[in-house]
């Protein structure tokens, strides 16, 4: 084991969520001002509890900023025909500048059809398949909130990019994929990783910049770290069983409160052990999920301008 001896530096993600948000909050005014209110449509599907909370927060959020929101509502059983002319509805209307389909949606429903059923210039996720072309060939366009956030947090923190070696754990079209692509369109050497991957501490421990988005509590332990990397830990992982709260934060009284509390605890996708190892990391709570919203309010702000052929530059 090699001991640091240095403190890692906590990456404050609430803190740059606020600005970004006052940033926004700004844009929202300089175009209310021209006659022009940013509005945000979100669909939320069923009663899933996690989509749930993140679209009340995003929806609440929208208000704060000045921004207009509608959220939709239907019920678990509605079908891709349904959803389609929902989805043709919101993008035909003037007043509506993103739609936001919140995900995972039922399994009868064809997820791929109707986020291509989104209009590329309404589709403030970036998932659109011709905004993931766009962020591949590096041509402006509307980028995925989560990995958007992740580079804010490394850009405003003064973390190096260009030349690291970053490894990727997790492929998934929403966070793995579009880090990747950030990373390397920022000249990061770029690896990505997953549940097939043959040693995968072998990997990550050349990592000087890990980002862990594979959605399993604790899943990157000391041993697959880097002394001194920094750790981006996307996962939001509700834990429930109280032997496993201890082993993730042994002695920790105010983990132990939050248990008692309710009943479970949010632990990320790195183990608590490996984070002191770090140069510098996201917390969980309080790093990236953060900074979701945050870039979705900016998304919504640039979906806004790009569609009214507004400039975006900035200062
Ligand atoms: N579900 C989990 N993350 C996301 C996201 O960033 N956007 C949408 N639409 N759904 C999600």
């Amino acid at each position: 084991m090699v001991e640091m001896t240095t403190t890692p530096r906590i990456l404050d993600g609430i803190a740059i969520a606020g600005q970004i948000k006052a940033e926004v909050a700004v844009d929202v005014q300089a175009l209310v001002a021209r006659g022009i209110t940013p509005g945000l449509a979100v669909i939320l599907v069923g009663d899933v509890p996690a989509s749930q909370i993140y679209v009340r927060s995003k929806v609440k959020t929208c208000g704060e900023l000045g921004i207009f929101s509608e959220m939709l509502t239907p019920p678990e059983s509605i079908t891709t025909a349904e959803m389609l002319a929902l989805v043709a509805d919101l993008d035909a209307r003037e007043d509506i500048d993103g739609i936001l389909i919140q995900l995972p949606l039922p399994k009868h429903v064809d997820t791929k059809r109707l986020l291509e059923a989104v209009s590329p210039e309404k589709d403030v996720d970036g998932f659109h398949p011709v905004n993931v072309g766009r962020l591949q060939s590096g041509q402006p366009g509307l980028a995925p909130c989560t990995p958007a956030g992740i580079m804010e947090i490394l850009r405003r923190s003064d973390l190096p990019v260009a030349g690291q070696n970053a490894v990727v754990i997790g492929r998934s079209d929403i966070v793995g994929k579009p880090a990747a692509m950030m990373l390397l369109n920022a000249s990061a050497t770029v690896t990505i990783c997953h549940s097939k991957t043959n040693d995968l501490g072998k990997v990550t421990r050349e990592a000087d910049l890990l980002v862990a988005a594979i959605g399993r509590p604790g899943f990157v332990t000391p041993e697959m770290v880097k002394p001194g990397a920094t750790i981006i830990d996307v996962g939001i992982n509700r834990v429930t069983d109280a032997a496993e709260v201890e082993e993730f934060f042994p002695g920790n009284a105010e983990r132990a409160a939050t248990f008692a509390k309710r009943g479970s605890v949010v632990v990320g996708d790195v183990h608590p052990a490996a984070f002191a190892l770090s140069g510098a990391y996201t917390p969980v709570p309080g790093g990236v999920g953060a900074l979701t919203i945050a870039m979705l309010m900016q998304n919504t702000v640039t979906a806004a301008k790009l569609r009214r052929g507004i400039s975006l530059e900035k200062k």
